[in-house]
């Protein structure tokens, strides 16, 4: 069996995510992908750009990601930017916005919001009929998904439909970074045969992983971010502070 761990949204916090990194290694599981807003929020954007192009074998663009181009004339994307250089800042622009592969005979897609659109939010409680947008064939394999893994909401969750969507199943990891349900950093686990078209066995596991907050915030305390209140309070709290702002 093949083990592939997906992180998602580290927005900048280094201690969140060598604390997930090294969750990962400790269960022996060595592939692993990202979904996205590496940057963000946090006071070490371009560390976690690093190190997440260092350890992960593929990364999709988050909204973030792109955003640190497109909005490189507001106030607080400029310090973010600052930290980053302008390398970085084009790696991220070109990320793919969604992976797709097969495992125990399934299509697994994997994007940051949706792979049709990197601000189309799409939330636990969206109505199944927009969330099946998701799985809608993409110009790839041009082929409906049948498993949808993403991140950007900021909280981790795992689907098995049922009715006349029976057998897909969809799933968020969570964010590394800025959890917005508990103040536990989150990824998730893939087991099966990777690259199989025969069914096989097949589990998505959520694994939650408490990290150092207080460090995180003395990093940030430290820095002179943008924001600096509060991401310090979603940090402590995983309360969410106001709309559009993952
Ligand atoms: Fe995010």
């Amino acid at each position: 069996m093949d083990r592939i761990a997906i992180i998602s949204d580290i927005h900048g916090n280094l201690t969140a995510l060598e604390t997930v990194l090294a969750d990962i290694a400790s269960r022996g599981i060595t592939r692993i992908l990202c979904l996205g807003d590496l940057i963000g929020k946090g006071p070490q954007p371009a560390e976690c750009v690093d190190l997440v192009l260092e350890r992960c074998e593929s990364v999709v663009k988050g909204n973030w990601d792109y955003l640190a181009t497109k909005w490189r004339d507001r106030t607080f994307m400029q310090w973010h930017r600052a930290q980053l250089g302008q390398q970085r800042i084009d790696t991220l622009y070109e990320l793919p916005i969604y992976l797709e592969f097969r495992m125990s005979g399934r299509l697994v897609r994997l994007c940051h919001a949706s792979p049709h659109d990197l601000f189309h939010r799409v939330f636990m409680h969206t109505e199944e009929h927009e969330r099946m947008r998701l799985f809608a064939p993409t110009e790839t394999l041009n082929e409906e998904a049948d498993v949808l893994g993403y991140g950007d909401i900021h909280g981790a969750y795992v689907e098995h439909f049922v009715g006349p969507q029976r057998g897909k199943m969809i799933f968020n990891a969570g964010s590394v970074g800025n959890p917005l349900e508990i103040p536990q950093a989150s990824y998730a686990i893939l087991e099966g045969e990777y690259g199989s078209a025969e069914q096989k066995a097949f589990s998505i596991t959520l694994a939650r992983v408490p990290y150092d907050i207080e460090q995180a915030v003395h990093l940030a305390e430290a820095s002179d971010m943008p924001h600096l209140e509060e991401y310090i309070d979603e940090l402590r709290t995983g309360i969410y502070r106001t709309r559009d702002f993952h």
